[in-house]
């Protein structure tokens, strides 16, 4: 197993970005930039043992920089929407930008996928690893406190991407950190063929803006039922409001994991390559995102992405917990650690 480094470009500022290569000794392989921590390239077998790439992204930094739809990066402070990009913490009220409508999303306007992180190689037995490490000044976009931020990318030779992320605050604040790495297990093409299971039997309904009204809803009878392995295709097109609203799926599973160990949240299988991506993580929830925004993006080698070009599974907590007392908690306090883990595994089965 090893790790390479090469550089990536120059952002704006002047500042170097590079590009790490991370193989283990199957002849994976998974790209990752200290630029937003993103995920350039994962090279996975199909059943024929003919290696492919399954994220969608792009063959530059400057594109990355200049248009990226949340490609593969970390996102940060605090994932998924937050209403009207307000929120309470001991009476006080803190305003965040509103990037998306009148919401805010994935962080505001230079959240942590759009910043340049420090990164270190790490090894250990039977696994590469790459370190990242951030410090979030107190106001960044508006959140209180500074926030010391490490997200530690690991490969293994069971064909894992483990990711462990941590912070500790010097102040009260909210976090709530995710990968968004969009997924085609067919490298190419519409997702609709893939199957999916995800495990849970709730979701967190949402309104026209795609905030959760507060209620958490069986998904028995519904099209977001995923309890047995469907294909993304089977029912998104139904007239549901909750599809509708969000034009595809794009909301929040309330997973089946209320003591937070590590568990399995969803297994996806691609039929004609045979590839298998499961994903298990530490977290209450997870958003399911079919690319319902991609709109005619030329990315990697000339690929042109579109609607349902991808998948996303951002393991997270409920979208707009600073407003929702119902929901699980993303305060964190000074003297407190935040620690969550998810693992992308890569598998083929015929
Ligand atoms: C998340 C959101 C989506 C969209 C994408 C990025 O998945 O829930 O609504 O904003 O990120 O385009």
């Amino acid at each position: 197993m090893d790790i390479k480094k090469q550089p990536f470009g120059k952002i704006e500022s002047g500042l170097a970005v590079d590009l790490f290569t991370l193989n283990n000794d199957n002849g994976l392989e998974v790209k990752i930039s200290n630029y937003g921590g993103i995920v350039v390239s994962v090279m996975t077998p199909d059943w024929n043992g003919e290696f492919g790439d399954i994220v969608l992204g792009f063959d530059t930094l400057e594109e990355y920089v200049r248009q990226n739809p949340y490609f593969g990066c970390i996102v940060g402070r605090c994932a998924n929407r937050i209403a009207q990009g307000k929120f309470r913490l001991n009476g006080v009220e803190y305003k965040l930008a509103q990037n998306n409508g009148q919401n805010h999303l994935h962080g505001g306007i230079r959240g942590f996928d759009k910043v340049v992180w420090t990164a270190e190689a790490v090894t250990g037995e039977g696994e590469v690893g790459l370190k990242l490490t951030y410090l979030s000044r107190d106001g960044e976009e508006g959140y209180p406190g500074n926030l010391s931020v490490e997200v530690v990318y690991t490969f293994t030779q069971q064909n894992e991407l483990k990711i462990d992320y941590a912070a500790t605050t010097d102040q009260v604040t909210i976090v709530n950190l995710s990968n968004h790495s969009y997924f085609n297990l067919a490298e190419a093409g519409d997702v609709l063929g893939h199957e999916i299971m995800i495990n849970a039997d709730r979701f967190t309904p949402v309104d026209e803006t795609l905030i959760p009204t507060g209620e958490l809803r069986a998904v028995k009878g519904t099209p977001l039922d995923f309890t047995r392995s469907t294909s993304i295709g089977a029912r998104i097109g139904q007239p549901d409001t909750q599809l509708q609203l969000a034009g595809g799926y794009d909301h929040n599973w309330v997973l089946n994991n209320p003591d937070g160990s590590l568990s399995l949240a969803a297994r996806v299988k691609e039929p004609t390559s045979g590839r298998v991506l499961e994903v298990h993580t530490t977290q209450p929830g997870v958003q399911f995102y079919t690319g319902n925004f991609l709109d005619e993006l030329v990315g990697k080698g000339g690929q042109v992405y579109r609607k349902r070009s991808g998948f996303c599974l951002e393991t997270q907590h409920f979208p707009d917990s600073p407003n929702q007392p119902d929901f699980p908690s993303v305060v964190l306090n000074p003297g407190d650690r935040y620690a969550q883990t998810t693992v992308f595994k890569f598998a083929v089965d015929r």
